[in-house]
């Protein structure tokens, strides 16, 4: 007898998968699938953060862009509905939070025009001989050993090193900075106990530094800012104690998630690392250089924008956000949005169209973005370069992500090579 067709079955009904936990463990070590869902369900989305309060998350490319350049939205927590609440490390830290991140223009254009008078690019390309002898001697370091902490014993020095060199702290207190600098990033910069002391012995050097150097003008940043205030635009002791601050670790801890992320992501990607290392034997930069901005774009340093504040109700995306609600733009979702990337989810180190958000954009474009291109290419090249067979000594499962809102980046990445002399 002929079996009869079967039922047909009913055809589910088409539920979006569950909203996924947003800031858990698993969120920390991979964010991009809770993203994903974000992006395509909710992409202005209200959500509490672990610090209790509540925020927008923008996560699709075209909104990210748009919000980034928003002069609605301001950087200065005044506009927070719950001012003093934000939970903004070292908010109350008065006297080094009036830094370009935090204020708008008019402010904003005085200060930014200031220490770009002072930050060239050329000053910059002049620096690349310094971190080059830097970055060999870290490694030098630990080459003979076979093993290391690639963040320990080199993406966490070499940021430090090169950003007191390029503001003129002296050598012999640029320990000190690494102490402080590790004691801030080490407890997620809380304004609390160990790093309020952090900040305030910062503050009390810089201080005093700049002090010194007004007396005996030289050749590094800080005389730099010092000589263009003293040509027309007016800076003030404690605007100039924070542009410092604001140098020192805008530029620290992204630099370091630059080269840890960028040196985790290759050593997950054999193939696209060895395309890399065949390219460098050749004497080629080309691949390099849109390499380390693919990295970027793949798993890059800044995780979400800093903070910014709705002046007044606006629509992002078609979304009400009524004025002084907080929005954060997150950039690693946006640069994984598959209407503005092919292939979004793939590390291509050779991706032409890559006009990623890793930097931020508008009016606080990163102004350190040419010399974390420097420090980020010198540092990976030279690693790949001189260590060839480098490869993880951990199971990727296992490797711990700092928690923070704002970076993302690993706490430890411990690597195997063949000890070289
Ligand atoms: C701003 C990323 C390295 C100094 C920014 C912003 C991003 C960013 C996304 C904009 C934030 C926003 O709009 O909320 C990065 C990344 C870096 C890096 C990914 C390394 C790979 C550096 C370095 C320095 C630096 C080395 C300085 C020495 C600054 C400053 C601002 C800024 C001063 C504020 C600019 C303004 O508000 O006008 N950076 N940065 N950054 N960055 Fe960087």
């Amino acid at each position: 007898t002929p079996v009869p067709p079967p039922e047909p079955s009913a055809v589910p009904p088409q539920v979006p998968p569950p909203a996924p936990a947003l800031f858990t463990w698993e969120f920390a070590t991979d964010p991009y699938p809770a993203y994903a869902w974000l992006r395509e369900h909710a992409p202005v989305h209200r959500t509490r953060l672990p610090s209790g309060v509540e925020a927008w998350l923008v996560t699709r490319y075209a909104d990210a862009r748009q919000a980034l350049a928003d002069q609605r939205l301001s950087k200065n927590p005044v506009h927070h509905a719950e001012p003093g609440k934000t939970g903004i490390p070292g908010e109350r830290s008065a006297g080094l939070m009036t830094h370009l991140l935090n204020i708008d223009p008019p402010d904003h254009t005085r200060l930014r025009r200031l220490v770009s008078k002072a930050f060239t690019p050329r000053r910059v390309a002049e620096f690349a001989p310094r971190v080059r002898e830097l970055t060999d001697r870290l490694i030098d370091g630990f080459a003979e050993k076979g093993e290391a902490d690639l963040i320990h014993d080199f993406a966490f020095p070499l940021p430090i090193y090169a950003i007191c060199d390029l503001l003129g702290v002296p050598a012999e207190d640029q320990d000190d900075f690494r102490d402080w600098a590790g004691m801030m990033i080490r407890h997620g910069g809380g304004p609390r106990g160990g790093v309020a002391r952090s900040v305030k012995k910062i503050r009390g050097y810089l201080a005093e530094l700049i002090h010194r150097k007004r007396q005996d003008l030289g050749d590094d940043l800080i005389s730099g800012l010092i000589r263009a205030s003293d040509h027309g635009d007016h800076l003030t002791e404690a605007e100039a104690t924070a542009m410092c601050f604001v140098l020192l670790f805008a530029g620290f801890e992204t630099t370091i998630n630059l080269i840890g992320n960028g040196t985790y992501q290759l050593l997950r990607h054999p193939e696209q690392r060895e395309r890399l290392q065949a390219s460098l034997a050749a004497g080629e930069t080309g691949l390099l250089e849109t390499g380390v901005e693919e990295l970027l774009r793949f798993d890059g340093p800044v995780e979400l924008a800093t903070w910014r504040y709705a002046t007044r109700d606006l629509s992002i995306g078609g979304q009400a956000i009524p004025a002084g609600d907080p929005v954060l733009v997150v950039l690693a979702a946006a640069d994984r949005d598959p209407a503005r990337f092919a292939e979004p989810d793939t590390l291509d180190l050779g991706r032409r169209d890559n006009q990623h958000l890793g930097y931020g954009h508008g009016i606080h474009y990163c102004l350190g973005a040419p010399l974390a291109r420097l420090e980020g290419q010198v540092a990976l090249a030279t690693l790949l370069t001189r260590l060839p067979d480098l490869r993880l000594a951990a199971d990727p499962a296992e490797l711990r992500w700092r928690g923070g809102l704002i970076m993302r980046g690993l706490r430890t990445l411990p690597v195997e090579f063949t000890p070289s002399v």
